[in-house]
């Protein structure tokens, strides 16, 4: 039975043909992701993957929307999978935020959904580092957020020669636009075609932009002075002085496709372009106050990292580590009358914190000892009964070979633990 499209199952390594997904990639990104949230200082939550529709219909715009994994379910709600974590993490935050101390600083590894069309960096579902700060409404806390971003890369082996950090600003936008065009019902459609700019081609963009009242050259010309505004040039201050200035650029072709966003907004990309977005995100100062329908007021910022396109990155810098089982040691069982003393070392050893493999069932010492280098133990440990009939614990180290001949209860010291 085949899965489905854009879905993907994960094994562990080696992987079983070069396409598979690998399950030790995937647990070192997430570690590398939670590790760099934890000395940021954020805490960890999680949501429901399945929500009410409503949730993202009224607040995600129109491009996710149709990308939804939505059905009615036997209760008769219209529900959806969850294409994004914002709006559920705005509804959180909107019903207990008075339980923290401001700012809050939260982060999540959810599995997201969206029924869109599968392409390179593009699946039906992906998992994503979020992180939100919210009570903040300084842009210290932007410079903050985009640090971590910054570091969470870093944390994979990613330099400023592998990614840069496209800095832009809703303000800057809503200002051109409002500044040309008297009707604000069209700025979000104005947004969707700036998000675009880069993928679409100019003679549909030209056409887009006039019947809104815009002429391309007008916004290409916005795009190429790049002028920083206020706001924008604090952020970069903020990252010079922590020695990241080399990971960002202002770029005006960042505009956010999704809806909720307000000021600062930016995207992380390979330098090389040969790939989609890592990771996006901004200022969204008005998301908690709409679904709270008015009751909770509060300024917020986030981002969110994909694994897909990340992973394909990490890939083609080389700079993934080799992934081995994490077995230490293998215990061998050549004379079957120790099996009893084997299963209690195994166990003592396990309670020690050491991996610990063997052989289930009897089997050739060779072949056991091939399964020990296989798993890329470090040890293997083996009981014989010596000729007094006492039983000794032969601790081999399997890259040099060496030997030690030690009673069963020394065998965690042999092994220098
Ligand atoms: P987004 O730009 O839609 O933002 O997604 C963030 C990242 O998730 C993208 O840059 C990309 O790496 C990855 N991603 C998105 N869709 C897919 C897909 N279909 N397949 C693989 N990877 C994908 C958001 O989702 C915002 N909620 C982020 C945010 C958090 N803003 C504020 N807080």
């Amino acid at each position: 039975m085949e899965r489905l499209p854009g879905f993907r199952d994960f094994y562990p390594e080696p992987l079983p043909h070069a396409e598979a997904w690998s399950a030790d990639a995937r647990n070192h990104i997430f570690r590398a992701w939670r590790e760099t949230a934890r000395r940021y200082g954020f805490r960890e939550y999680d949501g429901p993957p399945l929500e009410p529709l409503e949730l993202f219909t009224l607040k995600s715009g129109e491009e996710i929307v149709g990308q939804l994994f939505n059905f009615v379910d036997k209760g008769e709600r219209a529900v959806a999978l969850r294409p994004e974590m914002t709006p559920t993490l705005a509804r959180m935050i909107a019903t207990s935020e008075r339980a923290y101390k401001k700012p809050i600083k939260w982060f999540a590894l959810p599995q997201l959904f969206r029924y869109e069309k599968q392409q390179k960096g593009r699946l039906r579902e992906h998992f994503q580092l979020n992180c939100d700060i919210f009570g903040e409404a300084d842009t210290a806390a932007d410079a903050e957020l985009i640090a971590l971003l910054i570091d969470s890369l870093r944390a994979l082996g990613l330099t400023h020669e592998d990614f840069v950090i496209r800095l832009s600003s809703r303000n800057a936008w809503q200002e051109f636009f409002a500044a040309r065009c008297q009707d604000e019902t069209k700025a979000y459609d104005f947004y969707q075609v700036v998000d675009k700019i880069e993928r679409e081609k100019p003679e549909v963009t030209a056409q887009k932009l006039t019947a809104l009242g815009i002429a391309l050259d007008d916004v290409k010309h916005f795009i190429a002075a790049g002028e920083p505004t206020a706001e924008l040039r604090t952020v970069i201050d903020n990252l010079a002085a922590r020695g990241l200035g080399a990971f960002v650029k202002i770029d005006y072709n960042v505009i956010r496709g999704l809806a909720y966003y307000t000021g600062v907004v930016f995207e992380a990309f390979d330098k090389k372009g040969e790939f989609r977005a890592i990771a996006g995100g901004g200022r969204y100062n008005n998301l908690v106050k709409l679904i709270s329908a008015g009751k909770v007021d509060l300024p917020a910022l986030g981002f969110g990292m994909g694994d897909v396109v990340l992973l394909e990155l990490l890939k083609s810098r080389g700079v993934l580590p080799k992934f081995t089982s994490g077995v230490d040691v293998v215990a061998l069982v050549e004379d079957e009358t120790l099996r009893p003393e084997t299963l209690g070392l195994v166990q003592q050893l396990r309670e020690a914190g050491l991996a610990v493999d063997y052989s289930l069932v009897p089997m050739k010492g060779d072949k056991q000892f091939k399964r020990a280098l296989e798993l890329a133990a470090t040890h293997t440990v083996r009981l014989e009964r010596g000729a007094d009939g006492a039983v000794l614990a032969k601790v081999k180290n399997i890259q040099t070979r060496e030997e030690k001949v030690v009673s069963p209860t020394d065998v965690i010291a042999a092994l220098g633990r």
